[in-house]
């Protein structure tokens, strides 16, 4: 491998300029190739952070001798991207949730295992300090239980993320990460019981609000609300997790955590932890991927949950993770 690690980006939208932001002060990494289907994108985002631009993914794949792949596009149209870097043995980080359908992401998964593939996925609060020292101090607790909740409020226009056929709605293109953190500090979900509704969001096709009740395999049980009709400036109450374990509560919000009563010798204090990008980096260059916290199986977990509380309002029942 060349001494830095080429990195191309497939797809140029908000969040993928984050991340081309966020590679730049990674010192082993070079952004040479980024690609959108919009030619504006590709160019602007070229311009901006000294690239070569394309809209054609396989001819950037093709021409540019990468070391490695970001993949950030619609929820709806994941499938041919992940193939493609697959086919080539490239490893690639790509944005959660990792598809719109199970079938789509089983399939991915399958190629990912069959080819040998590492991967990342983009749940970057399992990077932040705060949720490195809940793990820490969760470690061999019996937990009882976890209440979590995704609030916020969403602009209105017909975007992607505010069409369910699209994006699954604020339970699985947001809340996401609220319920990747659930399953980072208690573990996996066995069941899932969803309700939803649009209250507020008249003229969006997506549930405003949603509340599940949720059965975690190791016994503990949870419960975790979504809203999405509050005021779009407002991120005081998006992912935000309390564990209650033994005499305790943990309270992690934003990627910073508390425990009341507090415990004697715990430094709570934040400070700074590896990003999402310098991790993934660090791992293709020295091909150890023991520091990737959320690799693509797993976050085909925690898209499970979102699946299964969207059948679990469908339905008015109960779902078993199993049978998602
Ligand atoms: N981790 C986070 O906190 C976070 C935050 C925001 C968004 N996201 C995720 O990032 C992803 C992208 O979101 P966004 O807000 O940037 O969307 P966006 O609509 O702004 O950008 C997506 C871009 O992908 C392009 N695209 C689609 N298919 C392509 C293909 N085959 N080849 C090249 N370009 C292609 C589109 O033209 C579009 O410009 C989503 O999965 C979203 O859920 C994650």
């Amino acid at each position: 491998m060349s001494e830095k690690v080429r990195i191309g980006c497939i797809g140029c939208g908000g969040n993928a300029k984050g991340h081309m932001r966020g590679l730049g002060n990674v010192e082993d990494a070079q952004l040479v190739a980024v690609c959108d289907l919009v030619k504006d994108l590709a160019e602007a985002a070229a311009g901006e952070f000294n690239a070569r631009p394309y809209t054609n993914m396989n001819e950037m794949l093709d021409k540019e001798g990468l070391d490695a792949v970001y993949i950030s596009i619609p929820v709806h149209t994941h499938g041919a991207p992940e193939m493609a870097a697959i086919e080539r043995g490239l490893p690639f980080l790509v944005e959660k949730p990792v598809a719109r359908t199970m079938e789509t992401a089983r399939e991915i998964e399958k190629a990912v295992a069959d080819k040998d593939i590492q991967t990342a996925v983009g749940y970057q609060l399992r990077y932040t300090h705060g949720a490195n020292l809940a793990r820490e101090l969760l470690d061999g607790k019996t937990i009882g239980m976890a209440v979590a909740k995704y609030w916020c409020g969403t602009g209105r226009g017909n975007k992607w993320t505010q069409q369910f056929e699209k994006s699954g709605g604020q339970i699985l293109e947001q809340a996401t990460h609220t319920i990747d953190m659930l399953r980072n500090l208690v573990g996996d979900v066995e069941e899932v019981y969803n309700v939803a509704a649009n209250r507020v969001l008249g003229d969006i096709d997506c549930p405003d609000v949603n509340s599940l009740t949720m059965k975690f395999a190791n016994g503990a049980v949870g419960s975790m609300s979504t809203c999405w009709h509050l005021d779009p400036k407002d991120w005081s109450n998006a992912n935000v997790v309390d564990v209650l374990f033994d005499a305790n509560t943990l309270h992690f919000a934003g990627g910073k955590i508390s425990v009341t009563p507090e415990i004697e010798g715990v430094d709570l204090e934040p400070k700074p932890a590896q990003t999402i990008d310098a991790a993934f980096v660090r791992a293709v260059k020295t091909k150890d991927f023991s520091g990737i916290k959320s690799p693509y199986a797993d976050a085909v977990k925690t898209m499970a949950v979102s699946i299964a509380a969207i059948q679990s309002a469908e339905t008015g029942k109960a779902v078993r993770l199993s049978e998602v």
